[in-house]
């Protein structure tokens, strides 16, 4: 298998944990055989200073002739005062548009071993296994108009969605649950907004595609509060674009930290690969970065884009073994009763390819 990869690492903790994410992906390759071609490019607040806009020309032209985009995280504090078209985030929100993939799979496992690291109760967090499915391309960051009239002292941005829209996305969420426990949650504020009736109306009818599919529809600030008493209620999640982003923050706390959340966009030409996390400034270039979420996003490259099935088992297998013997980065380990041993970024890196290649040679 020969897979060509964009890294655009990005800012702050990106190139840390991308760094460590490409090593396990070179390290899983040389194993099998498989050949990994990588090209780097800049994206965000790097382009901008280097290149003079968030999302050159030449990454983009890359990304499209890729088989994978893996990208880190983009933004930084001294871009708040900038326009949000001129802020490193335009360029992700561009290159997301331009690769077109509209489903944004998220998964939020709970390791049984991260259950401790949870401010939530283990018995509450055990055995949690959702799927956010969030739409990308769509609702409030594309919607327009958008403005900010300053003079008048007033802004707007539009939230609008097409039936195709939520029809396509809604139709890869089923697709998903039928292959896990066949239930699907529509998240939406249909008490409120005509975006999310015609968001429900449109799931309803694809539902009628997959009988064997359990949908309920639950609004989105119940769900905030569902999502935190009874996890292991929700199998796939299907959501618009700005609640997705909300909920899948929020169920960081399931897992016990947002460092540990990959994700997959997919239906577009090229498929995007990100942590969930942001580029997290507070610790950034400290070594503090918890790696997991950008290796188990790159476990999702070898699963969508390379087809390798039992590589990416291998490196989720691994993640759980180095959580079982112990092993943290600090934003697993915030109190430490249990005397976890705690990494850095790129100790927590090796670690992983130390255990990946045991798992992989002694299969
Ligand atoms: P953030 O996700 O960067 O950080 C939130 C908190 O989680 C911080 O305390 C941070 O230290 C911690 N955290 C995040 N990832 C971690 C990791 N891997 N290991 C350990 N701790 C981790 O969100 P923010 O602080 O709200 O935003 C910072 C910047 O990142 C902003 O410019 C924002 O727009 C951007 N952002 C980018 C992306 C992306 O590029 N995909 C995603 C989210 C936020
Ligand atoms: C994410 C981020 C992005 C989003 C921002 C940085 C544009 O928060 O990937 O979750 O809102 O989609
Ligand atoms: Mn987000």
């Amino acid at each position: 298998m020969n897979l060509k990869i964009l890294v655009t690492a990005g800012d702050g903790i990106g190139p840390e944990v991308t760094n460590e994410a490409v090593a396990v992906l070179h390290e899983v390759a040389g194993i099998g055989g498989h050949k990994l071609a990588l090209d780097h490019k800049r994206i965000g607040g790097v382009a901008i200073v280097q290149d003079g806009t968030p999302l050159p020309k030449n990454t983009l032209d890359a990304a499209l002739a890729s088989d994978a985009v893996l990208l880190g995280a983009v933004g930084g504090n001294e871009f708040n005062s900038l326009p949000p078209d001129k802020r490193p985030e335009a360029g992700l929100l561009a290159i997301r548009a331009a690769l077109g993939g509209f489903a944004n799979l998220r998964p939020a496992f709970a390791f049984k071993e991260l259950a401790v690291n949870s401010p939530l109760r283990p018995e509450i967090v055990d055995g949690a296994d959702i799927l956010f499915v969030r739409e990308l391309l769509g609702g409030l960051y594309f919607g327009k108009p958008r403005a900010w009239d300053k003079a008048k002292g007033e802004a707007h941005n539009t939230m609008v969605y097409t039936k195709d829209e939520v029809a396509r996305v809604a139709r890869i969420a089923f697709q998903l649950a039928q292959k896990r426990r066949k239930k699907l949650t529509s998240v939406d504020k249909a008490n409120v907004l005509e975006v999310s009736q015609l968001w429900r109306a449109t799931v309803n009818e694809v539902a009628a595609e997959f009988p064997d599919v359990t949908v309920e529809h639950q609004y989105v600030d119940a769900m905030a509060m569902h999502l935190m008493n009874q996890p292991r209620n929700y199998d796939v999640v299907l959501t618009e674009n700005l609640f997705g982003d909300i909920l899948s923050d929020e169920s960081a706390v399931i897992t016990g930290s947002l460092g540990m959340l990959p994700s997959a966009t997919i239906g577009g030409k090229v498929n995007l690969y990100e942590p969930v996390h942001g580029s997290a400034p507070d610790i950034a270039g400290k070594g503090l970065a918890n790696p997991l979420g950008a290796i188990l996003t790159g476990a999702l490259i070898l699963r969508h884009s390379g087809k390798l099935e039992a590589e990416a088992a291998a490196i989720e297998a691994a993640v759980r073994k180095v959580l079982e013997q112990g092993f943290r980065t600090p934003d697993l380990a915030r109190s430490n009763p249990q005397g976890f041993t705690v990494l850095n970024t790129t100790e927590m890196g090796a670690k992983v390819r130390e255990t990946v290649k045991t798992l992989l040679v002694d299969a």
